[in-house]
């Protein structure tokens, strides 16, 4: 009987708990729920005998690689996969896979929601401003780019997109103008929505010059990663733009500085939100329990990043 652990430091909806599970018992595998952990010395002591994981934002670094003797295969289940030390599972044989798509509608909406809660100046009474004619930027144009291309033009808004790795007729089929370079992206736009992934090529890459480009009132946006951000550079920004706002699922290192310095300029969410909703946690736990299935049952690597 495969052994299979759902490692989630920040659990799965009860839903997508109980569905994960079906799969498993169907499959006539074990398979653990280890949720609300506290650090990186629990999940190690827990991985001991695991043939596959699920996990989300969950760290597996070479440690948890290296005590996990019987490990096969590790499905992320979402989009990014930087908290998966990569190198390590290569060497000691394990597969990585993403479910690439499963939970972008939740982070899409979660972009429009953070979006209409600044317009609105955190629904404190006063005189907001609209989404509508506005122009937003998406920078990267991937699953969650798309999505929120499509709900931010419900909104009315006048919608452009940077991807140097996408074909322009699949952007322009959305109705969505193309920008040929990311400095006129954020140049041009009210508000910029970050989709990049967080890697060797892209850490620190919204820096100084790329925020100085901006509108004076202009509004960044990210729900991607943190650390994309050069937050020594924002910090700069924030003083030198008077109008400039930054929104974030999940708030930087130097979020006191921020929140105290320039006070009703920024909203940082407390825990990564965007894939917290039923539905996604539904579409991921199921498609990485299916995922996981396929790998150790016909060999299927569809989804593999390493
Ligand atoms: C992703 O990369 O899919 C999102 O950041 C979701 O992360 P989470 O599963 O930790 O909510």
């Amino acid at each position: 009987m495969a052994k299979v652990l759902v490692a989630t430091e920040k659990p799965f909806a009860a839903a997508a708990v109980e569905q994960i599970a079906g799969i498993f018992k169907d499959a006539g595998y074990d398979c653990t729920f280890f949720e609300k952990y506290n650090g990186q010395d629990e999940l190690i002591s827990a991985v001991g005998d695991a043939e596959a994981m699920i996990i989300r934002s969950d760290k597996v670094t070479p440690e948890v690689i290296d005590a996990a003797k019987n490990l096969k295969i590790v499905v992320r289940a979402g989009a990014g996969f930087d908290n998966v030390n990569l190198e390590a599972a290569t060497k000691n044989d394990v597969c990585v896979m993403n479910t690439p798509g499963q939970n972008s509608n939740a982070v899409a909406e979660l972009v429009l929601g953070m979006m209409v809660f600044q317009a609105r100046n955190h629904y404190n009474g006063t005189s907001g401003t609209e989404l509508c004619c506005k122009k937003l930027g998406i920078h990267a144009y991937g699953n969650v780019g798309k999505l929120v291309a499509k709900i931010a033009k419900g909104f009315g808004m006048e919608v452009f997109a940077f991807d140097p790795f996408v074909e322009n007729d699949i952007i322009e089929a959305d109705g969505v103008t193309v920008c040929e370079t990311v400095e006129g992206l954020y140049a041009m736009c009210d508000y910029i929505s970050l989709h990049i992934p967080a890697n060797e090529h892209t850490v620190k890459s919204i820096d100084y010059s790329l925020m100085s480009s901006m509108k004076p009132d202009a509004v960044l946006v990210n729900s991607a990663r943190k650390e994309v951000i050069n937050e020594d550079d924002m910090l700069k920004i924030f003083a030198e733009k008077p109008g400039f706002i930054y929104l974030s699922d999940i708030a930087p290192a130097n979020k006191e500085k921020l929140t105290e310095k320039f006070p009703g300029r920024c909203f940082f969410t407390p825990k990564k939100m965007g894939a917290q909703t039923a539905e996604a946690n539904i579409n991921a736990g199921k498609a990485a329990a299916n995922q996981i299935i396929g790998f150790l049952e016909k060999g299927d690597t569809t989804f593999k990043v390493n």
